[in-house]
């Protein structure tokens, strides 16, 4: 075992992703051997009683109520930004002019103008910064990258990608605030495609290369909702749903899908992959698994196996449990804590890092832009 350094950390925000990443850094030192250790210093968030209920529960030692005091504090190495959309760039560049190393939430902005910004803080400040794209560090989706990498699937040909949900179909659902505020348009930035798909994009080009160009329709199914900070019922500006076709720059084609109106469905995301001699498919609700379809085989015993991904010789599950036995979503948290860490000390930071981020949201962006115009759009890349 290293020695290790502590790194004070300071989280913004204590809801679904405040509980993944405090989880996160409290279990990484017990199953990865890094030279960090992360202190849980401090939790902000607007309500002084919750934010100290949360702090007691998830053993952070002091609170605040203003992110820029949290900001301002000499303790505090890492802002991890855990809230809402529209919080992310202001945070994110306070942080950056005070030299803190940063960890956000996706989508990185609102919109690549924000996230422009963000990229040329963090460059500027020179700070340690990454995006919580999770779903890289699930072992099967790094299997994925990696057997495609050996180029086991040779040239590839098509990717398709869906997220899938059904939690907003009823009418009477407000928008806004606690809870709901994906569905305000003013702190969310866009519906599916930020929220949603952009976990696809990130995916995608992770595993496949940039994207060049897109052609988009979104769809807004309930066009009036309740405000719930208002109280009046207001105009609905997400796009509920969302589909597009893309041309990836290795000349392969995609379909990505994504809807708040599935019914049935509560976040199915899937992936299939189909190259030149084997095929891959991957799904959130089976994520240990990887299908896999290698065209090579022997004809007699030729088909789709479904590998379970827990063996030693599988990305991150050597650090767990004996082969066989799973892991699940919280997990893919821990790794990304680790893989930074990790990073810190070699000086390799791992990716998605801002850059990458921007590079989603530039996409987004795109798909948005194309559902308005009904034509295809040429995606920004990052300088
Ligand atoms: N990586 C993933 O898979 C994943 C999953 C869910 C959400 N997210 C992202 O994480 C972020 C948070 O989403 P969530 O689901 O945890 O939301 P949530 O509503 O569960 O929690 C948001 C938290 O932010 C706090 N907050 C809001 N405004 C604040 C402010 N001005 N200062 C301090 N705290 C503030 C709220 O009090 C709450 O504690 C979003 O950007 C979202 O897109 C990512």
């Amino acid at each position: 075992m290293r020695a290790r350094k502590k790194l004070n950390i300071g989280l913004v925000g204590y809801g679904f992703m405040g509980r993944t990443h405090s989880n996160a850094f409290r279990k990484v030192n017990n199953f990865f051997d890094v030279a960090f250790e992360p202190v849980l210093k401090c939790v902000c968030a607007r309500d002084g009683a919750k934010a100290d209920a949360f702090a007691k529960q998830w053993g952070y030692e002091s609170s605040e109520t203003d992110w820029r005091k949290l900001i301002a504090r000499k303790d505090i190495d890492l802002i991890d930004i855990a809230s809402p959309n529209d919080t992310h760039a202001d945070i994110a560049i306070a942080a950056a002019k005070a030299g803190k190393m940063i960890l956000c939430e996706k989508p990185l902005a609102r919109n690549a103008y924000q996230a422009e910004k963000m990229v040329s803080a963090v460059k500027k400040a020179g700070v340690a910064n990454m995006v919580w794209y999770n779903y890289r560090r699930v072992p099967a989706v790094t299997l994925a990258r990696q057997l495609i990498g050996e180029g086991r699937l040779g040239r590839i040909f098509h990717y398709r990608a869906k997220f899938l949900q059904d939690w907003t179909i009823s009418k009477d659902l407000p928008q806004g605030g606690a809870g709901l505020w994906r569905l305000d348009v003013k702190v969310a930035g866009s519906g599916v495609t930020g929220d949603l798909l952009a976990h696809c994009i990130d995916t995608a080009m992770w595993l496949n290369g940039p994207i060049d160009k897109v052609t988009a329709m979104t769809e807004t199914f309930i066009k009036q909702r309740k405000h719930t900070l208002t109280g009046k019922v207001q105009k609905v500006g997400i796009d509920d749903a969302s589909a597009f076709l893309a041309r990836f720059s290795n000349g392969s084609l995609a379909t990505f899908e994504s809807t708040r109106y599935a019914r049935g469905h509560k976040a199915l995301y899937t992936f299939e992959i189909n190259g030149e001699h084997a095929s891959i498919f991957w799904d959130l609700h089976d994520l240990h698994r990887l299908q896999y379809f290698d065209h090579r085989d022997e004809g007699k015993v030729r088909g789709w196996r479904s590998l379970h991904i827990t063996d030693g010789d599988h990305p991150y599950m050597k650090n767990w449990w004996v082969p066989g036995l799973q892991i699940g979503y919280e997990h893919t948290f821990i790794h990304q804590v680790a893989d930074f860490l990790e990073g810190l000390d070699t000086g390799k930071m791992p990716r998605p890092d801002f850059r990458d981020g921007l590079a989603t949201d530039y996409v987004t962006d795109a798909v948005l832009a194309s559902a308005k115009s009904g034509r295809w759009v040429t995606v920004k890349k990052p300088k």
